[in-house]
């Protein structure tokens, strides 16, 4: 996958892309954008900047055993509005770890879902079978994720986090086919987190 436009449940479309070199400032600035909730809830714990290492780790990635991928409002690509990507698991060539975060004020509108299918789709191509992902309890909206991905999902709470094991289907193209079935059936509501941070049931 190059490049490809994705509907929100609104209707508006993000532009999804594999992430650059170049784009390290727009990934401080996003980073420096989330509130703490949504960093503590990426990075499992406290990270109120990302550091150079940081930065040059999570953009300079080779697409192959690392890959990244961010979404951009097509009218300011200079923005990011989210980011996801897997990482091959070191002496494994089919298993990797996924991690996702979306722009606190989009939680809900869909980006999430769009970022986790086109993951699984990359993973596909690239031979991974299996993503895994680590979250803290209670983190209902990034379990989610993983079951949008469309396989067998398990999932081991030890208490304060959990981890999901997500066997994908083995075949791709599945973003292509959401962005089709958004274009047809627009404005699904899901629900979102309230401005304090916390979650909240749909209105
Ligand atoms: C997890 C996260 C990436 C989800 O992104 P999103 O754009 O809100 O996701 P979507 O809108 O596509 O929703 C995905 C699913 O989660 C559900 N969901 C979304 N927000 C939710 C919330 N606050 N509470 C419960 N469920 C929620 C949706 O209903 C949807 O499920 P469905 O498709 O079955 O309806 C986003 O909440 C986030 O950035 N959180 C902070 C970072 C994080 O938790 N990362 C994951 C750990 S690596």
């Amino acid at each position: 996958m190059e490049r490809m436009f994705v509907p929100l449940h609104d209707g508006s479309r993000v532009l999804v892309r594999p992430i650059a070199v170049e784009d390290a400032p727009l990934l401080r600035r996003f980073h420096g954008s989330l509130s703490p909730q949504s960093v503590r809830d990426r990075f499992l714990s406290a990270k109120p900047r990302l550091s150079t290492n940081d930065v040059r780790y999570l953009t300079d990635v080779d697409q192959r055993t690392h890959v990244a991928l961010v979404a951009v409002d097509p009218a300011r690509p200079e923005r990011l509005l989210g980011v996801a990507r897997w990482v091959r698991t070191q002496g494994s060539g089919t298993t990797a770890e996924a991690a996702f975060v979306v722009a606190d004020h989009l939680h809900g509108a869909g980006l999430g879902s769009a970022l986790a299918i086109a993951l699984a789709d990359r993973a596909v191509e690239e031979g991974v079978t299996s993503l895994n992902g680590s979250m803290l309890a209670g983190n209902e909206a990034s379990e989610g994720l993983f079951r949008r991905m469309g396989g067998e999902v398990e999932v081991s709470r030890d208490g304060i986090t959990n981890e999901v094991v997500t066997t994908l289907p083995p075949r791709s193209g599945r973003l292509a086919l959401l962005a089709h079935n958004r274009r047809m059936r627009p404005g699904r509501r899901t629900p979102v987190r309230s401005p304090g941070g916390r979650r909240r049931a749909a209105a």
